[in-house]
């Protein structure tokens, strides 16, 4: 069983109107935690509210997620101050492996931009040749593309209103890609779920090994309710495919085996 925090906003960096990057106290996350994992937080609302890591500092014992307002809970956390108080489970799920990685490509869209800093932090800090492709709808939303600069050279934006970086999505930035640009590249992809799908095929097509990171709805958060199966295909076991928790079993999972 995951011990149950208490925690304090530190920090609130307002991105925009319906966004906030927030740093809360907790030496065991900020020592724990790690790219891909998430933490489960308490808010005006019954449940809680799964939200990915963005970014951990060991030295001060903080930690950072990014949130989108979408409904009650997250605009209940949103209008939170510094100094509030919340509870919180966390480091949770699997997160990402980067043991034998050569070559790096994160992809981020929507709110998954914010646990894909976190990768791209960490292959900068380890060395790891990283490349980064994130899909915005328009310059105004391009949230964290200075810090995303800082920290990765081959940095790249897609916007669908073409206001900023390529005009599209991120699939119109990867078709440009040859494979001589994809020798020994792994992807790592967080977003909207037709994202996650369409690299996913494209990343196939390639023979590119890929690693997706679900966004079910969840709600206890540590495998115990259920809320939060997919489909993860099982042929080894001689069946089509079985269902795996994303909250314990996941969120990353590879993602040939994904049934989408
Ligand atoms: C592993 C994981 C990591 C996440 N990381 C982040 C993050 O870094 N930043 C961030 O802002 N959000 C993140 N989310 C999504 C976030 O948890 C939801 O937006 C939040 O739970 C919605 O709560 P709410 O009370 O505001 O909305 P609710 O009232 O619960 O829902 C409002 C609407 O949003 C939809 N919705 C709720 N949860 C999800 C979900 N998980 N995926 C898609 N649609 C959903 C509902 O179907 C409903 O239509 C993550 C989710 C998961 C599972
Ligand atoms: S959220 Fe309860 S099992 Fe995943």
């Amino acid at each position: 069983m995951k011990e149950e925090y208490t925690i304090q906003l530190v920090k609130k960096e307002v991105l925009g109107p319906t966004c906030s990057v927030l740093t809360f106290t907790c030496p065991q996350i900020a020592e724990e935690g790690k790219p891909g994992q998430f933490v489960n937080l308490s808010c005006a609302c019954f449940l809680r509210r799964p939200f990915g890591i963005m970014c951990v500092d060991r030295a001060n014992g903080t930690f950072s997620i990014g949130v989108r307002k979408v409904g009650k809970g997250t605009e209940a956390i949103l209008a939170s101050q510094v100094g509030d108080k919340f509870t919180c489970l966390g480091p949770l799920g699997n997160g990402f492996s980067f043991d034998g990685i050569k070559n790096l490509m994160l992809i981020g869209g929507g709110t998954g931009i914010f646990p894909i800093y976190f990768a791209a932090q960490y292959a900068d800090e380890n060395h790891i040749a990283c490349k980064v492709v994130n899909g915005y709808r328009s310059k105004a939303d391009a949230f964290l593309s200075d810090d995303f600069s800082k920290i990765c050279k081959d940095f790249h934006i897609t916007t669908d209103a073409g206001d900023l970086g390529v005009k599209g999505n991120v699939m119109n930035y990867l078709e440009t890609l040859t494979d001589d640009d994809l020798v020994d590249t792994t992807c790592m992809v967080v977003g909207p779920g037709i994202m996650m799908r369409k690299v996913s095929e494209w990343a196939k097509s390639h023979g590119l090994d890929c690693y997706v990171s679900m966004e079910e709805r969840m709600a206890c958060g540590i495998g115990a309710c259920l809320v939060c199966v997919c489909k993860i295909k099982a042929e080894q076991e001689g069946k089509e495919f079985v269902h795996k928790r994303c909250c314990k079993d996941g969120p990353v999972f590879r993602a040939e085996e994904v049934i989408w």
